[in-house]
């Protein structure tokens, strides 16, 4: 499906919870974030039935995210549910990781095809302050899991202050190197102060490219990462959500103050 500005808006990113095990610094406070009530989570049902109307549609690729996607309940199911949808080319994950290796092979047998690890250093003391008690060793043994499991390629999501360069990056970096994982830099960035770049190895923040539309927890769908736009799938049925999603999408973010990564999942 072509928006206004001829970008064919084939990718759909379905952020499935608002909940997390870490607590990164970069996305979410220590405490007292406000977390969505259960009644106000899409089902399974719902968000497979507004896939499909998505796939109708035009979407090929589908990515869930969180929050942490493995924190959701029985997500092994949503997979399967997804996996049947004929039409998708592409079913992927981003995932923190440190639950990935109970759970990579059933994601796999479920249908999902590949996941995007987020790891953004490898020393083992830093990653449990940056992430706020994460273990480093769980990411690992997660990584390993996923590639023995066949969800290939393994893609490493780097978040960076500024370069690629930067030390922290570089170890990321030689180690994707050594373990055959593909890596992507991402800038750090600020929704409310509209701060974004592109994303080095991706394709993400480039806006007259963009091919994404989102799908929040609270059902929500959102044209633009960078914009407070959004559509209620619930109020307004998937079909025409969709449409107003498509028929709005900007030319270009600008910010966005209503959503934190936690619940739009980048
Ligand atoms: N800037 C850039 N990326 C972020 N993520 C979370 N918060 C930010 C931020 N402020 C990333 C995570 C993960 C993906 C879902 O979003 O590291 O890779
Ligand atoms: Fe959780 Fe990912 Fe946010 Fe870290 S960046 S707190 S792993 S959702």
């Amino acid at each position: 499906m072509l928006d206004r500005f001829n970008r064919n808006i084939n990718y759909l990113r379905i952020s499935v919870t608002d909940r997390c095990n870490l607590r990164c610094t970069y996305c979410m406070p220590e405490d007292g974030i406000k977390l969505l009530r259960h009644s106000d989570i899409l089902t399974y049902d719902e968000i497979t039935a507004f896939t499909r109307d998505a796939v109708a549609m035009g979407i090929t690729k589908v990515r869930l995210t969180g929050g942490e996607p493995l924190a959701r309940r029985g997500i092994t199911t949503l997979v399967r549910m997804l996996a049947e949808i004929e039409g998708i080319t592409d079913l992927s994950m981003t995932t923190n990781g440190t639950m990935m290796r109970g759970f990579a092979k059933e994601l796999a047998d479920a249908g999902l095809m590949r996941v995007n690890v987020s790891l953004d250093t490898i020393d083992k003391d830093k990653y449990s302050r940056m992430t706020r008690g994460g273990n480093l060793d769980d990411v690992l043994d997660g990584i390993r899991a996923a590639q023995s499991a066949g969800l290939r390629p393994v893609k490493i999501n780097c978040v960076i202050k500024s370069t690629p360069d930067e030390k922290e990056a570089r170890m990321v970096a030689e180690f994707c190197m050594r373990e055959g994982l593909e890596v992507r830099f991402i800038r750090e960035m600020d929704l409310a102060g509209g701060t974004f770049s592109v994303v080095h190895g991706g394709t993400g923040g480039h806006c007259v490219r963009c091919n994404r539309l989102r799908l929040t927890p609270d059902g929500m769908i959102r044209p633009c990462l960078f914009s407070d736009m959004a559509y209620n799938i619930r109020e307004l049925g998937g079909k025409e959500a969709l449409r107003l999603a498509l028929d709005n999408k900007p030319e270009r973010g600008t910010t966005n103050c209503t959503n934190g990564f936690y619940n739009i999942g980048g």
